[in-house]
């Protein structure tokens, strides 16, 4: 699969046209005494600010062309803030209407940016650990007009995985000078690390590939569900997906070390990133530490920290109702 790094040489027929193409960073100070050099795919620098952009891009242009999208249906998508975001997005350009559900403890910034986006939104009870819910309203509402909606189903949809396959993937093995040890990323769908990590593997089979979860809901290192503060990840249940087949081994993070590390970031490295890539890096520090041995070791930087200003990462305080219930 050819990048096209020199895109931008012309005009674009399109925002949408934007998507992709990251930059890969190397780490040189918060890395300081780590033997493997640490890399971070900076995602933000998509049109809508994270790494779901390629996933929705992509998840809406195989739905058209299989025609299970078409003008005048609505788009209605679960997630807890960059897929929604990412799923708007596409559906503005593209001249779809959407409704995201979503859990209400989602941040503030993550809801206006979907409703600037033209989105409507729908909530549900709790926060990161509660998508479960999200879930079960989105096939309620679908049920009401069967005909009408299109739902990408991130979670479940092997088009989300192709897209890492097709585009992540080979640019991290483009940047990396086709040198990576091994490739460490939190998941929310599982998208990222089954698409980067299948796509890694074909090239080289010694990559090593980590999931990371929050130590409070270890569900792949110790079936353990709880809350957390890492909104994107650790959603309370392992994705269709998330091939752990694939797997070398699970890394955990707390949400306070993932804290203390999103805000290392930028003020150490000038790389201002959302709570979830503080959790990448944590991890990837904690394998270093682990396999000083390792080549490299890629991770992902899923958004920026412009989408936290209402959270702890900046200093406020930030309360879910977490509803009592039996989780699944
Ligand atoms: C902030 C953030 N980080 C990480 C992820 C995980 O990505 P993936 O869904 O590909 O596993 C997500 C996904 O929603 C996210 O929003």
């Amino acid at each position: 699969m050819t990048v096209l790094w020199d895109a931008y040489r012309n005009a674009l027929p399109s925002i949408a046209a934007a998507v992709g193409r990251t930059p890969l960073v190397k780490l040189n100070r918060v890395t300081a005494g780590v033997r493997p050099a640490v890399y971070l795919k900076v995602e933000w620098y998509g049109p809508s600010g994270s790494l779901k952009d390629r996933i929705y891009l992509w998840m809406f242009e195989r739905a058209e062309a299989r025609g299970d999208l078409k003008p005048g249906m609505r788009v209605l998508e679960c997630s807890t803030g960059n897929a929604g975001i990412a799923c708007a997005f596409v559906a503005a350009v593209k001249g779809y209407r959407c409704t995201i559900v979503m859990p209400e403890g989602m941040s503030e910034e993550r809801k206006k940016i979907t409703r600037a986006y033209g989105a409507d939104l729908v909530f549900t009870p709790g926060g990161e650990s509660d998508v479960d819910l999200s879930l079960v309203r989105l096939r309620q509402i679908r049920a009401g007009d069967p005909a009408g909606y299109w739902v990408p189903a991130q979670f479940d949809n092997a088009d989300n995985v192709e897209a890492h396959y097709r585009t992540t993937g080979p640019e991290i093995w483009e940047q990396a000078g086709g040198v990576v040890g091994a490739f460490v990323a939190a998941q929310g769908s599982g998208g990222t690390l089954t698409g980067v990590g299948r796509f890694l593997r074909e090239r080289d089979k010694r990559v090593r590939l980590y999931a990371v979860e929050p130590e409070e809901c270890a569900l792949l290192a110790r079936r353990e569900w709880g809350p957390h503060g890492i909104e994107g990840i650790g959603d309370g249940f392992i994705p269709e997906n998330l091939d752990v087949s694939q797997l070398s081994g699970v890394i955990t993070t707390t949400t306070d070390e993932s804290l203390t590390m999103a805000r290392r970031l930028a003020a150490q490295e000038g790389l201002f990133c959302g709570i979830s890539t503080g959790c990448n890096v944590a991890a990837a520090l904690k394998l270093a530490a682990r396999h000083p041995d390792l080549a490299s070791i890629v991770t992902m930087a899923n958004d920026t920290g412009q989408r936290y200003f209402t959270t702890p990462l900046c200093g406020e305080d930030k309360k879910v109702d977490v509803p009592e219930r039996e989780h699944p």
